[in-house]
């Protein structure tokens, strides 16, 4: 369904070869790209910063969509930002001020995304839904790719497609999404799916037909 839109992972790519696989994944019909920061306090993983954020900005033509598994999350904004990041997502669980971190997100010229961990109630964002454009809904627990789905994310994005409404807000799922999965969040609701493992297996930038039948797949 080409309404729903793919955001290919850059965990699950080369990291040597970060600007080619960019550019072989958009070619292949990714809609976005999706970077994920890990800090290594937050999430049991250490990834990259802004430096390699503002690197790659170049080699991205569509939306970079940056992920912050990190915590504290207000000191960094900037820096990304600054880095060319179209949309920022920080945790509600990285708090403890959530609302001050989407009002910095969005004065720092970004949107503002907000995730939430597969153990998180969605109760607590009722009062931040007009400053928030992006929910990503974690259907894995944030820190590595290539997990499996957790799949009582589905009756989370159900009910969480409920609350927003008619506001125009995206509901990204991000972690395990396969051919086999990614339907089930469409049909509850989401617009945007990340995929790491699902898109890059089987190709690389001097074969990358595998990126688009991966997407084409999802
Ligand atoms: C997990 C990351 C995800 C991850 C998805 O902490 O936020 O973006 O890379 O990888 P897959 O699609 O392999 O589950
Ligand atoms: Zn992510």
């Amino acid at each position: 369904d080409r309404s729903i839109k793919i955001a290919p992972s850059i965990l699950s790519a080369d990291f040597a070869n970060f600007g080619q696989e960019i550019r072989a994944v958009e070619a292949q019909g990714a809609d976005w790209i999706h970077v994920d920061v890990m800090d290594g306090h937050f999430v049991p993983n250490l990834t990259l910063g802004p430096p390699l954020c503002a690197a790659i900005r170049p080699h991205i033509s569509t939306v970079m969509d940056v992920h912050l598994m990190i915590s504290p999350v207000d000191a960094y904004i900037d820096a990304f930002a600054e880095a060319g990041s179209d949309i920022i997502t920080a945790h509600l669980e990285a708090g403890p001020h959530t609302h001050r971190t989407l009002q910095a997100i969005r004065g720092a010229g970004c949107k503002a995304g907000l995730a939430l961990n597969p153990g998180t109630g969605i109760e607590d964002i009722a009062y931040m839904l007009d400053m928030i454009d992006l929910i990503c809904v974690m259907s894995v627990n944030p820190g590595f790719g290539g997990q499996k789905f957790i799949h009582s994310q589905v009756e989370k994005v159900r009910n969480l497609r409920a609350m927003i409404g008619d506001r125009p807000i995206h509901i990204e799922i991000d972690g395990g999404m396969t051919p086999e999965t990614a339907p089930l969040m469409a049909a509850a609701g989401a617009d945007v799916l990340v995929a790491g493992s699902a898109v890059f297996r089987g190709g690389s930038v001097s074969d990358p037909a595998p990126y688009g039948e991966n997407i084409r797949a999802i």
